[in-house]
C-alpha cells in the first residue's frame, strides 16, 4: 500500500504532457496539446491533453481522466501500478503504509495462494518436457495442431498420471498443505492426499494482471464417465464469475481492435490466438455474468459472440444477448455451422477464410434473433407474436433511448410491425422495470404502493402519445433539444455565474426559460416541450425541481427521458464529439456549456428556418411573385444576420420570428 502523502507527491510531480508523450506524440495547440488518439484509429487528431488543469480528453473514443488515468487505460496497469511507474520515472521513494494485523494476513494469505499457483503452472508446464509429458501431454497437444509458441504463451501444461505426483513436489519445496488444498491444486481424503488434475492437460486460467489464480485440467480420456475437464474450485484468490479465460492476453488486442470475440471454451481461445485472432475471451464453466461483461467493458463497447450452432449454443446466446445489451454494450452474434466451434473451424479452414467466415456471418441482435425465432414461427401467429415480444424485451434492456429507437426502427422493418405498436410495448416493459427498481429501492420494499407515492405532484395532462414518429427521423436536429433538458433536469437547480452578465448568478433552469422563452421558441419533440414546460411551472411557483417528479411523470416519455438523463453520466458523449474539441466534460463547467448549448440550438432552429426560406425561395422565382420574392429575401437576410451574430459567439436577445 502507498500511504497518501507519496500519492500527493507523485500526483504533484507528474507532468502530463511529458508522461504521455512516451506513448503518444503530441502537438502544442494553444494552451493544450493534441495528437493521434491512442485508443481508436484515427487520421485527424482528436486527443487533447490539457497541462494545465492536468487531464486528457480522447474524443475519439470519449476517455478521459487525469495522467494515473492514462497509464491505467493505455498500458492496462492497476491503479497502484500506474502510480509505482510514475513513482519510478520521477525517482520518487515509494513509502509503503504500515498494514494493520488484519491486512498484513489477508495480503499473506492472498499471496501465499499466489506463490502456490504460480509454483503449479511452472511445474505442470515443465512436465511437458518430462518422458511421460512428452509422451501424452505434448503429444496431445501437438495432435490438436496447437503450436509449441501457443504452448508457452498459455504456460499449457500437464498433471502426471501418478495420484499425488504434484502435492509431493510441492510440499519438498516448502508449499503447506493448507495453501495446496484452499486453492483446490491438492485434494485431502481420509488419510491421504492427492492431486487434483493428475493424469490431465492443464490450461492455467489468469488473472488482469498476468497472474495464474486457477486452473482448468482437461482428461485425455474419451470415457463418457469421467469430465472432460475438472476446474480450480472458488477460493480467496478465484472467483469464477469475475474471470474471463484470456482476458490477460487479449486485452491489448481488445483495446485496438475495439471489440472482442466470445467464445464458449478454452481450446477456442487458444485456437484463435493461433489463427491471430487476439481479441477473444471465453467465459469458461460459468455461464456468462454481468461482472464479466463488465470486465470486458472495461475495454471496448462491442462483443461479438461466437458459439457453435446447436441448441444449447444457441440458447446461451439469447442469455448473453440480453445481459450484454443491458450493460449499454453492442452485441452482434456469428453462428458457425452446426457442429463446428472455433477451435475445429479453425483447424479446416485459414485464418483468413476464418475471417472471412466471421465478417460474412456477423448479425446484430434482431436479425439474428428474428431469423432463428422466424424459421419456427413462420405459418404460427401465436409463435409469431412471442417472437416479437421476445425481441422486444431485448431492445427494452438497452439503457440509451436513441439507441432504442434505431433498433425499435430495425425491427419494424424485419418484423413487419408498426413502430408504435413496438414503441407502446418497450415502453411498457421499461416502466415495469423502472417499477421493479423503485420497489427494490424504496425503505420497506415490495409493500409500498407504486401508484401512491406520485399523487401528491401537481399534473399537466397531455394525451399519452409516444413520440417515436418524428422522433427517428429527426435524430439529428434533436440532438440540441435533447441536450438542454439534459442540463435542465441534471443541472437545473444549480447556479450560474455568467461572465457576460456581469458575474450576475442564476439558476440553469432560469437562465435556460428566460433564453428559450425570450427567442418565443419552441420543442419540437412533444416530451421535451412537455418537460420544459413543467420546469417553467414549478420555477415560477418557486419550488426546486425533484427527479421524483419527472420519473413518476404521468407520461410515459417523459418517465422514460428522465430516468434516463438522471442515469447516464456520459450523456453528452455523442453531441460533444460532434463539436469542436475541448477539454471539458458536461457538467464541469456550466457557466460554459449551459450557453453555448442554446447557441447550438438557436444555430439549428435558424438552420431549419434558413433552409424553409430557401426552399420557398425557389418555388416563388419560379412562380415570378415580385413581392413574396423581396419579402422573402429581407427574412433570410436578416435571419443570416442573426446567424452571423450567433456564430461569434453572441448571446442575448436573437430575433427569429
Ligand atoms: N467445460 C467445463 N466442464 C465440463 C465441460 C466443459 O468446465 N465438464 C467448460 C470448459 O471451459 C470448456 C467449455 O466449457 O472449454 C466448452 O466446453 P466444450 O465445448 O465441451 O469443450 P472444448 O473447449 O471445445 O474442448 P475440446 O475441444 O477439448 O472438447
Ligand atoms: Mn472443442
Amino acid at each position: 500500500m502507498i500511504d497518501q502523502q507519496t500519492i500527493n507527491q507523485i500526483f504533484e510531480t507528474a507532468d502530463i504532457v511529458e508522461v504521455i508523450s512516451d506513448f503518444v506524440t503530441l502537438k502544442k495547440s494553444g494552451a493544450n496539446y493534441k495528437g493521434l488518439s491512442p485508443f481508436s484509429n484515427e487520421k485527424t487528431p482528436s486527443f487533447m491533453v490539457s497541462p494545465a488543469k492536468g487531464i486528457f480528453k480522447d474524443f475519439s473514443s470519449g476517455k478521459g481522466g487525469n495522467v494515473v488515468g492514462f497509464l491505467m487505460e493505455h498500458e492496462k496497469l492497476s491503479y497502484p501500478e500506474a502510480l509505482r511507474y510514475l513513482a519510478n520515472k520521477y525517482s520518487i521513494p515509494v513509502e509503503e503504509k504500515e498494514l494493520t494485523a488484519d491486512e498484513i494476513l489477508q495480503k499473506n494469505e492472498r499471496e501465499s495462494l499466489m506463490a502456490v499457483t504460480a509454483f503449479a503452472a511452472k511445474y505442470f508446464h515443465d512436465r511437458l518436457a518430462s518422458e511421460e509429458g512428452k509422451a501424452i501431454g505434448l503429444s496431445y497437444f501437438r495432435k490438436r495442431g496447437i503450436r509449441d509458441d501457443i504452448i508457452g504463451k498459455f504456460q499449457l501444461g500437464y498433471s502426471p498420471e501418478m495420484r499425488s505426483a504434484f502435492t509431493t513436489e510441492a510440499g519438498k519445496n516448502g508449499y503447506k498443505t493448507s495453501y495446496l488444498v484452499k486453492t483446490g491444486l491438492s485434494i485431502e481424503g481420509e488419510n491421504n492426499i492427492f492431486d487434483r488434475f493428475a493424469g490431465r492437460v492443464i490450461f492455467p486460467i489468469h488473472s488482469l494482471s498476468g497472474n495464474v489464480i486457477g486452473f482448468g485440467g482437461r482428461t485425455l480420456r474419451t470415457d463418457k464417465n469421467v469430465a472432460k475437464y475438472l476446474n480450480s474450485p472458488e477460493s480467496d484468490i478465484y472467483h469464477k464469475s469475475r474471470v474471463l479465460y484470456g482476458l490477460f492476453h487479449a486485452k491489448k488486442a481488445i483495446v485496438s481492435q475495439e471489440g472482442c470475440f466470445l467464445v464458449e471454451g478454452y481450446t477456442d481461445v487458444i485456437a484463435m490466438h493461433q489463427a491471430g485472432i487476439e481479441n477473444v475471451v471465453a467465459s469458461s464453466g460459468t455461464a456468462l455474468t454481468t461482472e464479466q461483461i463488465r470486465l470486458i467493458k472495461r475495454f471496448a463497447n462491442n462483443i461479438t459472440i461466437l458459439y457453435d450452432g446447436d441448441e444449447a449454443g444457441i440458447k446461451a446466446s439469447f442469455r448473453g444477448i440480453d445481459m450484454i445489451l443491458e450493460e449499454g454494450m453492442n452485441v452482434k452474434v456469428v453462428m458457425l455451422p452446426e457442429g463446428e466451434d472455433p477451435d475445429s473451424y479453425s483447424q479446416t479452414h485459414s485464418s483468413s477464410e476464418f475471417l472471412d467466415f466471421i465478417r460474412a456471418n456477423e448479425k446484430d441482435f434482431i436479425s439474428f434473433k428474428t431469423e432463428i425465432l422466424l424459421t419456427e414461427a413462420q405459418h404460427d401467429p401465436v409463435k409469431r407474436a412471442q417472437l416479437i415480444t421476445d425481441i422486444v424485451k431485448s431492445v427494452a434492456v438497452i439503457p440509451d433511448g436513441i439507441l432504442r429507437s434505431v433498433f425499435l426502427k430495425e425491427c419494424s422493418l424485419q418484423l413487419d410491425v408498426e413502430e408504435q405498436v413496438l414503441y407502446n410495448e418497450v415502453n411498457k416493459i421499461r416502466q415495469r422495470m423502472q417499477e421493479q427498481k423503485w420497489r427494490r429501492e424504496q425503505p420497506g420494499g415490495r409493500d409500498q404502493n407504486f401508484q401512491r407515492v406520485p399523487r401528491e405532484f401537481p399534473r399537466t395532462t397531455l394525451p399519452s402519445q409516444p413520440l417515436v414518429p418524428g422522433f427517428v427521423e429527426n435524430i439529428f436536429s434533436e440532438v440540441e433539444e435533447r441536450e438542454i433538458i439534459y442540463f435542465l433536469l441534471k443541472f437545473g437547480n444549480q447556479m450560474l455565474h455568467l461572465s457576460s452578465e456581469d458575474n450576475a448568478e442564476i439558476s440553469v433552469a432560469h437562465y435556460i426559460i428566460r433564453e428559450i422563452q425570450n427567442d418565443e421558441l419552441e420543442f419540437t419533440n412533444l416530451v421535451y416541450k412537455q418537460i420544459f414546460e413543467d420546469v417553467k411551472d414549478i420555477i415560477e411557483r418557486g419550488e426546486e425541481l425533484a427527479e421524483r417528479y419527472f420519473i413518476y411523470h404521468d407520461h410515459s416519455g417523459v418517465r422514460e427521458l428522465s430516468v434516463d438523463i438522471y442515469t447516464s453520466r456520459y450523456e453528452l458523449s455523442k453531441v460533444w464529439k460532434r463539436k469542436e474539441a475541448y477539454v471539458e466534460m458536461p457538467g464541469e463547467n456550466l457557466g460554459f456549456e449551459v450557453p453555448k448549448s442554446l447557441l447550438s440550438y438557436k444555430m439549428m432552429v435558424i438552420e431549419k428556418a434558413l433552409s424553409q426560406l430557401r426552399k420557398e425561395l425557389e418555388d416563388t422565382e419560379k412562380n415570378s411573385d415580385l413581392e413574396s420574392l423581396n419579402h422573402l429575401i429581407v427574412r433570410i437576410q436578416s435571419l443570416e444576420q442573426v446567424k452571423r451574430q450567433l456564430s461569434i459567439g453572441l448571446g442575448g436577445r436573437t430575433i427569429i420570428r
